[in-house]
Parts: structure tokens; C-alpha cells; sequence
């Protein structure tokens, strides 16, 4: 990075470029060049991006586009799928992009290819979740598995959930899948209550092994487990597997490390449903199902790394986001499935995205003078449309949106999918375009009333489209915002692998633990809030 963002002409000519674009209307835009509803769209993996409703020209591309070169994108983008160290602040690869690399690929980590590896972890997760899915693997009294459920947090658990929800049409159905993640011990217990422990799998899924509230839901299940069956210890080997990074505290916690599905320190948690941490989801498709994930992650690789810039969808969308985020001073984007299996996508975006790119540091550590990640939420429509909706139309806040859709559904009855498909388009429609006063006059409404039937319009959305939902779509999805989320993080300059604002809540927490106990009952130490709050608790709790 040659000088700050802020410095460079590239930025500063996209300065001068927002002002001259910032008042007009995406109906004038269109207006002007009819034909931009087809040419500033892009495909490439087999996901179709229609990104003409947003306030851009075919300049605003380019200009965007220099940006991403003067920040050396290219280059960047090769450093991450080559394995350097690009993980500054914790001296580590950034390789989940080796996770889905084909067997005869050559990634090296300190000179040595991970890809052996990552096949041979693939292949024993694969035998593993044959003889579970064909009911060979039996628990300790000789009974089938039938309920799985994965404990973990974070990555541990949003990718392997939504996975779940997303991939369930192509699940075996006769499995049970439950995942555990809070400490809020009413998520344990709502998860096992109808159980039966003989016929239960749990995945314990923590690539430290050490994160407090897997630790505890994993403790608990033990207990539940060994009460139900008398205490015998050697139940825990057919009943509990583990993926992690930690063989140590794998074997501490008890579980045999042959029972153990490895991944390494190159892969992010927010980055790893594609390697062992997938193990529900492989269980929930098979392994087949499992590898044409992978082969919609690598499709999208693919297109990542050799895609020109100005037809790659992960650059594409993630300049986009510079663009409203620092020119247009937009602090939050819509994730809008209209998909039900995707109801999970955008509260997994919300790790993948938050956690990556939530820095206020550059690299070379300082502070940044510009805003850096938008904050992602969303919900499936149409669902949304009765909700939030209203403001994004209406609303003062500029709200850019992603709205995500398919040709085909996979549960095809009657008029369902016209009918979803015609109001993902009308809302797109009705976002960019509006309703004028002269519109709602021309139908006889009332004047008092017009201003508040009047839709201004101009709000912009991409829309992207696909076949139909699949583990290989599934797979292109994750992956093509996992690489918009780089392409905004090189142009910020900050570290999109490293979560070290996590840290000091889970330090207090650690140090208020026996102080609510009375374990530790010196005079609290903490502020006089803090202080306050833990007394009223301890006269509160049971
Ligand atoms: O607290 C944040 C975090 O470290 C995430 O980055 C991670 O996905 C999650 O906790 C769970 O961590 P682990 O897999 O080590 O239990």
C-alpha cells in the first residue's frame, strides 16, 4: 500500500466523480443509457450478477476499478490463494481455499503442501460419515445413530447450521440434526430434551478447544450422556467426536484423537465450513453431497483468481461496498435470500463479514481515516417485506441491498415461485425507481396524502441470481462473499483474518465468573456500575 486510502489520486478522483453523480437518479441513469439493465451485469460461476441498480456509471466502474489496482488487488489476491502469511497480526496463511483445492494441487505452508492432508482429513470424515448414515457406527448399547448434534460457537456453529438449513432438501431425513452454541444452558436442554443419548452423536466443534461456551455445552453433554447410562466412561468414545485444531486438549477433554477431524491453523473459524467443521454437514448431504460443495466453493475460486477485474463478481461487489461505505457514508447492507433453505445466510454473513472486516487499524497499524465494514442483517423475503421493508423505502438511511433468488425451487407447488420470484423483482423494481408525486396524484389520491404515498426511489440493489439451490451453489454463495469481504479489506488496508476485538469481553468474563459465585468474595474491583450490577445479580440468582 503505497500511501493511505484517503491520499491516493485514485481515491481522489472518485471523490470528484461522487460529486458529480451523488444527486442523480437511478431513473435518469437508466433513462440515459437504456441498456445498462443488460450491460452492467456479469456472470461467472454460474451466478448471474445484475448489478445496474446501483448509483454507478460505467465510469464509476472503471474508476472504482483503478482504486482496486492502486491498492495492488491483483497481486493481494494471488498472496492469499499462494499461502503467504497475509494474516499479519497472528503470522498465519490464509488458505480456505486450499480446503476445496483438487487432490493433485500444490499449496505450500513453510514449504510444505497442506493439500495431502486436506485430502486425507476429507477421506476419513468421509468414511466416518458413511458408516453413521448407513448405521454401522452404533452408540454404546448397540443402537444406531440417529440424532447428531453439533456444540460450537461462532464459526463453529453458524456455518455448519446454516449449511444445515440451506442443504436440508438433499439431508438424510431419517437423521436428527440439532446444534448447540449458547451457554444459556436452555440451548442444551431444548436440543436434547426429546433425545434419546443411545441413539446421540455429539460433535464437539472448536478449533481452539478452548472457547468457554463449547467447553461447558461440551462438559454438560458428557454429564447428560454418562447419567443416562450409569457413568460407564467408554461410552464417550462411540457417543462424542471432535474437530479441532488442539489434539492436546482433545485427548483432555477425553475424546480419542482417532475420533478427532482435524484442520489447521491457516483456516479461519468464520472460514471453515468447508473443513472438518462441515462434518454435520457432510453427515446431513453424504460425502458426495459434501465434495460438489467444494466444487461450487472452487468454481468460484476459480473465478476469483482469474476473472479480469472488471467482470469478477467478488471485485465487483466488494468495490461496490467501498463505494457506498466511503463515498456514499452507508453504514449497513441488506442480505435479502429469496430462498427459505437460505433463512440462515445472513446471520452467518454477519460473522463472516462483521468479524473480518469490524478494524479501525490498518495493517501497518494505524489508525484508519475512513470507515471500514458495513454492518450486514437481513431475513428472507418476502418475509422481510412485512417487516423492515418499510424503511428501506421510505426511511432517511441509505440501505443497499443483496437480494439473492433462483430460477428453479426445489419444492415446486403450484404458483409459489412466480409469486416469489415477481416480488423479489418488484421490490428491486420499486427501490431504484419509486413512485413520483405526479404518479400518485394521477390516481387520485388525496394531496394531504401524497406526500406519503410518494417513493423516491433511488436505492440501490444488486440481484443476483442462480439455477437453483444445491451443496455446489451453496458453495459459490459462501464463497464469492468470503472474497468480496478481501477485496474490501485490501482496499481498507486492515487484517480480515484476526478477531482480536473478541478478546477482552471473554478476558472480563472469565474474572466475573466467581465473583457472581461468591467463589471469590473480595471487594469488587470493577466500575461502579459493573460493581452495582453483580450485587443485585448475586441477591437475584437461585
Ligand atoms: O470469539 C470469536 C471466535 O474466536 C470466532 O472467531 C470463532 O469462530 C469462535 O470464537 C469459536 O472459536 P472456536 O472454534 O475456537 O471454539
Amino acid at each position: 500500500m503505497p500511501d493511505t486510502l484517503k491520499n491516493l489520486p485514485q481515491f481522489q478522483a472518485l471523490s470528484s466523480h461522487f460529486e458529480t453523480l451523488k444527486d442523480t437518479h437511478l431513473r435518469d441513469l437508466f433513462a440515459s443509457d437504456p441498456a445498462r439493465g443488460k450491460t452492467l451485469t456479469v456472470e461467472g460461476a454460474g451466478l448471474y450478477l445484475d448489478y445496474s441498480k446501483n448509483r454507478i456509471t460505467a465510469e464509476t466502474v472503471d474508476l472504482l476499478l483503478n482504486l482496486a489496482r492502486a491498492c495492488e488487488l491483483p497481486s493481494r489476491i494471488e498472496s492469499m490463494f499462494s499461502g503467504e502469511k497475509i494474516n499479519l497480526t497472528e503470522g498465519r496463511a490464509v488458505l480456505h481455499t486450499a480446503l476445496r483445492s483438487p487432490a493433485d494441487a500444490n499449496v505450500l505452508v513453510d514449504g510444505e503442501n497442506v493439500i495431502p492432508e486436506v485430502h486425507a482429513v476429507l477421506d476419513k470424515m468421509s468414511a466416518f460419515c458413511d458408516r453413521v448414515r448407513n448405521g454401522s457406527w452404533v452408540g454404546h448399547t448397540g443402537k444406531p445413530i440417529r440424532n447428531i448434534v453439533n456444540i460450537g460457537i461462532g464459526g463453529s456453529d453458524l456455518g455448519p447450521v446454516m449449511a444445515y438449513e440451506a442443504l436440508k432438501s438433499f439431508s438424510q431425513r431419517d437423521l436428527t440434526f440439532r446444534f448447540i452454541s449458547n451457554v444459556d444452558a436452555t440451548d442444551f436442554a431444548e436440543a436434547v430434551v426429546d433425545l434419546d443419548p443411545m441413539e446421540t452423536l455429539f460433535i464437539v466443534a472448536s478449533k481452539t478447544f478452548t472457547t468457554i461456551e463449547t467447553m461447558t455445552n461440551a462438559n454438560t453433554a458428557r454429564a447428560w450422556l454418562l447419567h443416562q447410562i450409569g457413568g460407564d466412561e467408554s461410552a464417550i468414545a462411540k457417543h462424542f467426536v471432535a474437530l479441532s485444531t488442539n489434539s492436546e486438549k482433545v485427548s483432555e477433554f477425553g475424546i480419542d484423537t482417532a475420533n478427532m477431524f482435524e484442520f489447521w491453523d491457516w483456516v479461519g473459524g468464520r472460514y471453515s465450513m468447508d473443513s472438518a467443521i462441515g462434518l454435520s454437514t457432510m453427515l446431513a448431504i453424504g460425502p458426495k453431497g459434501f465434495r460438489e460443495m467444494l466444487s461450487g466453493f472452487r468454481q468460484m475460486d476459480e473465478h476469483f483468481r482469474t476473472a479480469p477485474l472488471e467482470k469478477n463478481l467478488p471485485v465487483l461487489m466488494g468495490m461496490l461496498s467501498v463505494w457506498y461505505s466511503n463515498f456514499f457514508g452507508v453504514e449497513t447492507t441488506a442480505v435479502l435470500p429469496y430462498e427459505q433453505y437460505l433463512k440462515r445466510f445472513p446471520a452467518y454473513l454477519q460473522q463472516l463479514t462483521m468479524e473480518s472486516n469490524g478494524k479501525s487499524t490498518t495493517v501497518d497499524g494505524r489508525k484508519v481515516n475512513y470507515e471500514t465494514g458495513l454492518i450486514y442483517w437481513g431475513e428472507p423475503g418476502t418475509n422481510g417485506q412485512h417487516s423492515f421493508y418499510q424503511l428501506i423505502h421510505q426511511g432517511t438511511r441509505l440501505i443497499p441491498c443483496d437480494f439473492i433468488a433462483f430460477g428453479k425451487s426445489l419444492n415446486p407447488i403450484g404458483s409459489h415461485h412466480d409469486i416469489l420470484i415477481a416480488n423479489v423483482l418488484a421490490q428491486s423494481e420499486a427501490l431504484a425507481f419509486g413512485k413520483t408525486a405526479e404518479e400518485v396524484k394521477s390516481e387520485g389520491t388525496q394531496d394531504w396524502l401524497v406526500p406519503h404515498r410518494v417513493f423516491e426511489g433511488n436505492r440501490p440493489s444488486n440481484t443476483l441470481f442462480g439455477d437453483e439451490m444445491s451443496p455446489a451453489m451453496l458453495g459459490k454463495l459462501v464463497a464469492l462473499y468470503e472474497h468480496s469481504v478481501y477485496v474490501q479489506s485490501v482496499i481498507w488496508n486492515i487484517d480480515a483474518f484476526d478477531q482480536w476485538g473478541v478478546e477482552l469481553g471473554k478476558v472480563l468474563a472469565k474474572a466475573i465468573i466467581p465473583e457472581l459465585s461468591g467463589e471469590s468474595d473480595g471487594e469488587l474491583q470493577h466500575d461502579s456500575s459493573t460493581n452495582a450490577l453483580i450485587e443485585r445479580y448475586r441477591k437475584m440468582r437461585r
